[in-house]
C-alpha cells in the first residue's frame, strides 16, 4: 500500500513525552529487539510455533488491551504497532510482567508494518480510540481512510473481524461510511446495543476511561466477507 517515496501523512501526535522509567528503558534495550517482527515481508503466523491465527492491534497506546488479549489467547500471535515510545515502553512492561510469549511489537507506523504482511494473514484487527483529529483540515491525518480500509480488507482473511472504537461521533460516522463502502466488509451490528455496549471481550484502557471524546464510546465490529 505505502510508497516509500511518498510516506502516508502522519496520523500520530508525539513520539515521546515524559522520560521513560529506567526499568522500561532497559526493556526497550533488551526485550524490544527480541520481540520486534523481522525486517521485510513476513507471515505473522510463522512467528510462533502452533499459532493458528494472528491478530493485529493498531495504535495500542500503553498496551493494556493488547496484553490482555494476548494473555486471554495464548495460542494467538498478537502483533502490535505503535510509534509513541512511552506507549511501547509501557507495553513492554506488561509483556514482561505477564510473561507473554505471543506478542510482537512494531515500534513504528502500523501502515509500514501492514505493507509487509501477506494477503489474508490476519484473523482479527483492532483500531481502538485512534487519534481523533477532529478539526476539518486535520481529518486527512486520521488513521482510518479509504486506503486503510482497503489494506485491512486485503489483510484480514474471509470470516475474520475488524474492531474500531471511538468516542468521537464524527470519527464513528466517518469510519462507518468508509467501511460500508467496501464490498469486502460487512458491519455485524443487528441492534443498537451491538455498537453502544462494549463487546464482552473488550478490555478498556486508562486512555478510554478518560472519556476525552464528544460522545459515549461506540464499538463497530466488522467482518471480512
Ligand atoms: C488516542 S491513542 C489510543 C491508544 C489505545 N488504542 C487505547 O485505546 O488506549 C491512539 C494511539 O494511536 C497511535 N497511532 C497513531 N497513528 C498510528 C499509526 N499510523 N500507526 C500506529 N499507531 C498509531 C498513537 O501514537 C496513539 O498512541
Amino acid at each position: 500500500m505505502s510508497d516509500p517515496s511518498h510516506p502516508p501523512m502522519r496520523s500520530y501526535g508525539r513520539l515521546k513525552s515524559r522520560p521513560i522509567k529506567p526499568r522500561q528503558a532497559a526493556l526497550m534495550e533488551t526485550l524490544l529487539p527480541a520481540i520486534r517482527p523481522p525486517a521485510g515481508a513476513f507471515d505473522p503466523r510463522t512467528l510462533m510455533a502452533d499459532a493458528p491465527e494472528a491478530w493485529l492491534e493498531i495504535g495500542f497506546g500503553g498496551g493494556e488491551h493488547m496484553a490482555a488479549q494476548a494473555a486471554a489467547h495464548p495460542d494467538v500471535l498478537v502483533l502490535g504497532a505503535e510509534p509513541f515510545q512511552n506507549g511501547v515502553a509501557s507495553a513492554l512492561r506488561h509483556v514482561d510482567e505477564q510473561g507473554l510469549s505471543n506478542v510482537r511489537i512494531h515500534d513504528g507506523d502500523a501502515r509500514e508494518l501492514m505493507a509487509r504482511l501477506p494477503d489474508a494473514s490476519l484473523a482479527r484487527a483492532f483500531i481502538l480510540f485512534p487519534d481523533p483529529w477532529p478539526k476539518g483540515r486535520h481529518k486527512k491525518r486520521r488513521f482510518l481512510q479509504t486506503e486503510t480500509v482497503a489494506e485491512l480488507a486485503r489483510l484480514v482473511a474471509p470470516g475474520g473481524r475488524v474492531r474500531f472504537a471511538s468516542d468521537w461521533a464524527d470519527y464513528v460516522d466517518w469510519t462507518l461510511e468508509r467501511f460500508l463502502a467496501s464490498p469486502s466488509i460487512r458491519w455485524t451490528a443487528e441492534r443498537a446495543d451491538d455498537w453502544r455496549v462494549a463487546p464482552a471481550d473488550h478490555v478498556a484502557t486508562r486512555y478510554e476511561q478518560k472519556r476525552l471524546g464528544d460522545c459515549a464510546p461506540v464499538f463497530l465490529d466488522f467482518q471480512r466477507v
